[in-house]
């Protein structure tokens, strides 16, 4: 791997079984208990089993869950700030705490993955969710998914038997390949850029600013779960390629996509966040106003002060904060509340629930806002989405 920066923990994590082995495993597997698993739970399946979530090899035990929960470390003190659990029904305890296995199953009945039954313990789910989510409010979408779980968790390490499918294979690439793609680029500095909504001109602004500094840009959005008024993914895909095609330099961008669930998490996810870009070969993380907030569940900059929890050595890669930023008419460019000394009336600002009404009425956010060609792209996507 060259001088590229180390992968979080040290290894990157490769539990994605191939040929003899794996065939050995599937045939195994018939015979485990079977756990048809969520959508989520693949997501995070696929992202152990790559070494996107590296340093994890499976689903946290009792200790590391309890120490990650309260100390935003492993217990051996490695950095980790979302519990990565696997809940299981409480009917099935018995039987799953018998086993040596259990086999799960995608949505189509389909063996995804074996899982060592190494512990089973139940958690407190109110407790996760002030831990974690910072309220207990099950008006927060991750607090009202996670209260859906079962508190009874089954812990032990994993082995994935089957690539599951997401709709952008072709942009999926695992942390040894972004390592490698970056490495033949010629990119020592990257900086990674995490979304789950299409590049607006803040976004491409803030992107830019830290792209003077460093050798490129690594556009890394979430195509996992995301709340249903979220823009759909096939429709943000598609508005990625058409801001880059116009209005990026070609060898400075590399477009991959994050194949986790949306945990809205806000501070505590920007962390995982930043910790997936190192796994990936990032050297810096892009966190601004609100990151991976929802509603008014976290203040503008939480999700930047939570780094300094953490050493410079403890996390690896550097994160990069941004100022609340917006197209000011009177400087007649991109600037922030850092920047710009003029009052709000000369800011274009449009929150996000303003601009999904926009797009879905068929009308344009300003240019100031939102790239015409992004524009063109959003509203004909949700035009042809029912329902949105
Ligand atoms: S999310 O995954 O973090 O929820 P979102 O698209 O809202 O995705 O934001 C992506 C990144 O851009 C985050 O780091 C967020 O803090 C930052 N960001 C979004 N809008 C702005 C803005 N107007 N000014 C500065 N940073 C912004």
């Amino acid at each position: 791997m060259g001088d590229l920066i180390a992968p979080h923990g040290g290894v990157l994590v490769n539990r994605v079984l191939t040929g003899e082995e794996k065939q050995v495993w599937l045939n195994r597997a018939e015979h485990f208990p079977k756990l048809p698993v969520s959508n989520r739970t693949v997501s995070d399946l696929f992202c152990i089993a790559t070494g996107v979530f590296s340093p994890l090899t499976g689903f946290l035990k009792e200790k590391d869950y309890r120490s990650v929960c309260e100390t935003m470390r492993l217990s051996d003190g490695t950095v980790w700030s979302i519990p990565v659990t696997l809940p299981v029904p409480e009917e099935r305890e018995k039987e799953i705490a018998g086993a040596e296995y259990v086999s799960l199953l995608d949505e189509e009945q389909n063996i995804i993955a074996v899982v060592q039954v190494e512990e089973l313990y139940r958690v407190d789910l109110r407790e996760e969710a002030r831990l974690v989510y910072k309220t207990e409010e099950e008006a927060h979408p991750g607090v009202r998914y996670l209260y859906s779980q079962s508190p009874l968790n089954l812990g032990g390490d994993i082995w994935l038997l089957k690539r599951p499918a997401y709709p952008f294979e072709d942009r999926l690439f695992d942390p040894a390949e972004t390592r490698e793609i970056f490495q033949k680029r010629g990119w020592k500095k990257v900086v990674g850029f995490q979304t789950r909504n299409p590049v607006h001109r803040a976004h491409e602004y803030i992107q830019k600013s830290a792209l003077e500094t460093v050798d490129g840009l690594f556009l890394h959005p979430l195509v996992g779960q995301t709340k249903t008024d979220d823009i759909p993914v096939d429709v943000r895909m598609k508005s990625y390629e058409v801001i880059l095609k116009h209005y990026y330099p070609e060898n400075r961008v590399f477009l991959g996509a994050y194949p986790a669930a949306m945990r809205y998490a806000g501070p505590r996810e920007a962390v995982l966040h930043a910790l997936v870009r190192k796994n990936h070969g990032c050297t810096h993380f892009i966190v601004g106003r609100d990151h991976a907030g929802v509603g008014d569940y976290y203040g503008t900059y939480d999700a930047q002060k939570i780094f300094s929890h953490f050493t410079a050595e403890e996390l690896g890669i550097t994160p990069l904060f941004f100022e609340h930023s917006f197209y000011c008419k009177k400087c007649a460019g991109m600037a922030s509340y850092k920047t710009c000394p003029h009052d709000d009336e000369h800011h274009v600002i449009l929150s996000g629930t303003k601009v999904r009404k926009m797009l879905s009425e068929g009308i344009a956010p300003p240019p100031e806002f939102s790239r015409p060609e992004v524009v063109e792209v959003l509203i004909e996507g949700l035009r042809n989405k029912v329902g949105v």
